[in-house]
C-alpha cells in the first residue's frame, strides 16, 4: 500500500489542502485526505466559525465531499497539521470515521514523513450497529404493553409502524459490572458503624443514586427521531448527582447526547471534577 501511487497522493493531498484552512480563530491548519476503496483520494481542511461549536474538523470535510460523492468504503486517511508532531483524530473525528468501518490512519508531519496509527480508533465506541438490529421496536411494543396494556389491533399498528424504523435499544447500564457491588452491604451492629458508614456506605449510596437517576432521567429522553432514549447521570467529586437525557433536533447534527446534557447540567452548575459517569438505554 505504502508503494503505491495513490498511497503518495493521500499524503500529498493531505499536505497541499491545509493551505486552504479556515482558521481564524485558532489559527490551528489541519489537512486531512482519504483513500476510497476504488483508489480516489478526496481531501478537506478545518473550517471554523464564529460560533465555535460549529467548527468542522478536517477529517469531516475530507470524509463529507467522498461521501457525498457516493463514496461508502476507504482504505485509508491521512492528517497533518503544523505542528512538528504526528497529531490524532479529536474524539468526534474518531465517531464520525468509524461510522464507515474499519481503515488505515497515516499521521503526517510538516516534511511529510508519517507514521500508521495502530490503536484502536473507539475501543468499544457506539456504532451503526447499536441503532441497526433485529431487537428492534420490540422492546417498545413491549412497554407499550405492559404500560399501557395494548394489545391487538393497536399493537399490529405501532409494530408495522416500528418496522420502517429498526432499532436495537440495549437495556441495562455501562456500569452492570458494578452493580452487583450495591448488593453487598456492610456489617450491622459495628461499632465501627459511623466510620464505615462515611467511608462505605456514603459512596455506595452515591453510586446508587447514580445509577437510579440515569435510568429515572432517561423517561425525559426527546428522541421523535431515533426513538433512541438514553439517560446519563454524572457524580461530582463532591458526591452530588446530575442526570440528562438525549435532546434531538429535526436537524439531526445538533443532536445533543445525554452524555454531554448531564455533565452540561453539572458543569454550569459550577462542578469540574467527577468521580463516576453512568449511561443507560
Ligand atoms: N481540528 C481538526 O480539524 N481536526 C481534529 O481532529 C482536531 C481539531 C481543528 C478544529 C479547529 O479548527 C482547530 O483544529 C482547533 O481545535
Amino acid at each position: 500500500m505504502e508503494s503505491t501511487e495513490e498511497f503518495k497522493t493521500l499524503i500529498n493531498e493531505c499536505n497541499r489542502v491545509k493551505e486552504t484552512a479556515y482558521c481564524p480563530y485558532s489559527k490551528f491548519r489541519v489537512g486531512c485526505a482519504v483513500l476510497t476503496e476504488d483508489g480516489k483520494v478526496y481531501a478537506g481542511s478545518n473550517i471554523e466559525n464564529a460560533s465555535y461549536g460549529l467548527t468542522i474538523c478536517a477529517e469531516r470535510a475530507a470524509l463529507a465531499k467522498a461521501i457525498t460523492e457516493g463514496h461508502r468504503k476507504f482504505k485509508a486517511m491521512a492528517l497533518t497539521t503544523d505542528l512538528n508532531e504526528f497529531t490524532t483524530p479529536c474524539g468526534a473525528c474518531r465517531q464520525f470515521i468509524v461510522e464507515f468501518g474499519k481503515y488505515d490512519l497515516y499521521m503526517v508531519k510538516p516534511d511529510l514523513s508519517y507514521e500508521k496509527y495502530k490503536y484502536d480508533l473507539l475501543p468499544m465506541g457506539f456504532g451503526p450497529s447499536d441503532l441497526a438490529a433485529e431487537r428492534v421496536g420490540q422492546i417498545l411494543i413491549d412497554r407499550l404493553r405492559s404500560n399501557f396494556g395494548l394489545n391487538g389491533l393497536i399493537i399490529k399498528w405501532f409494530e408495522s409502524y416500528l418496522s420502517n424504523r429498526i432499532q436495537k435499544v440495549k437495556i441495562g447500564n455501562v456500569f452492570s459490572d458494578m452493580t452487583s457491588i450495591l448488593e453487598t452491604g456492610v456489617p450491622q451492629g459495628s461499632v465501627l458503624g459511623p466510620l464505615l458508614f462515611s467511608m462505605y456506605m456514603r459512596p455506595l449510596e452515591e453510586f446508587k443514586t447514580l445509577i437510579k437517576e440515569c435510568n429515572r432521567i432517561k423517561e425525559n429522553s426527546y428522541s421523535p427521531y431515533s426513538k433512541f432514549r438514553v439517560g446519563c447521570a454524572v457524580l461530582t467529586e463532591d458526591g452530588k448527582v446530575y442526570a440528562g437525557c438525549n435532546i434531538e433536533n429535526a436537524s439531526y447534527g445538533l443532536t445533543i447526547c445525554a452524555e454531554r446534557t448531564a455533565l452540561s447540567n453539572a458543569i454550569t452548575d459550577g462542578h469540574r471534577k467527577f468521580k463516576a459517569i453512568a449511561v443507560s438505554t
